[in-house]
């Protein structure tokens, strides 16, 4: 069984909230779970699997924590791990930067020799722009626990049961 993290980024718990219920769903794995703020270079590069999650900011901003890392994440070489990408917005209040967040750390794994697992089809939601949607998918997994709250725990089901086959 492959050792997963959990990273994520949050400014008003959301992301965090998600973070807890993905770990619970793959409490089997017995993942690690840390806020981007008190992460160290060690905790990416010591798993097989990075579970990287991102609320979004400003307009289409990567949360802060995760901005204020990104020149050390960029720096990281995670050559040969699995990642999967959730992100967290509000697709109703910013329909034309919805979970750009997410759209930006996927940006930055591309510079990288990484497997990306856990892609999600657009169409279940309803929003205008997004850099996270690449061929009618989004790059991971969309949250929106302004408007669609009572979609969240469904969608961390199936999503997770969709990579569960990635991590064994
Ligand atoms: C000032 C501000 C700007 C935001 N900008 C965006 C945005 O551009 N795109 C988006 O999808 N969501 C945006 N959101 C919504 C947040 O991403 C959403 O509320 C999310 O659940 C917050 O997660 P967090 O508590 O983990 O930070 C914004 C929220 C605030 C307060």
């Amino acid at each position: 069984m492959k050792s997963i993290i959990i990273i994520y980024g949050s400014s008003t718990d959301n992301t965090r909230d998600a973070a807890e219920q993905i770990a619970k769903k793959l409490a089997d794995f017995s993942p690690e779970i840390k806020d981007v703020a008190k992460v160290s270079e060690e905790d990416f590069l010591k798993h097989d699997v990075l579970i990287l999650g991102t609320s979004t900011m400003g307009i289409g901003d990567l949360q802060d924590d995760w901005d204020t890392y990104l020149p050390k994440f960029q720096k990281l070489d995670l050559s040969g791990k699995t990642v999967a990408l959730f992100g967290l917005g509000d697709s109703a209040g910013y329909s034309d930067s919805f979970v750009d967040g997410m759209g930006t750390l996927y940006k930055e794994l591309k510079n990288k020799d990484v497997t990306l697992i856990g892609k999600v089809l657009a169409s279940d939601y309803s929003f205008d722009e997004s850099t996270a949607v690449e061929g009618g998918s989004f790059v991971g997994l969309a949250l929106d626990a302004d408007n669609e709250h009572n979609k969240t725990a469904p969608r961390i089901a199936a999503w997770v049961e969709a990579i569960k086959p990635f991590l064994k």
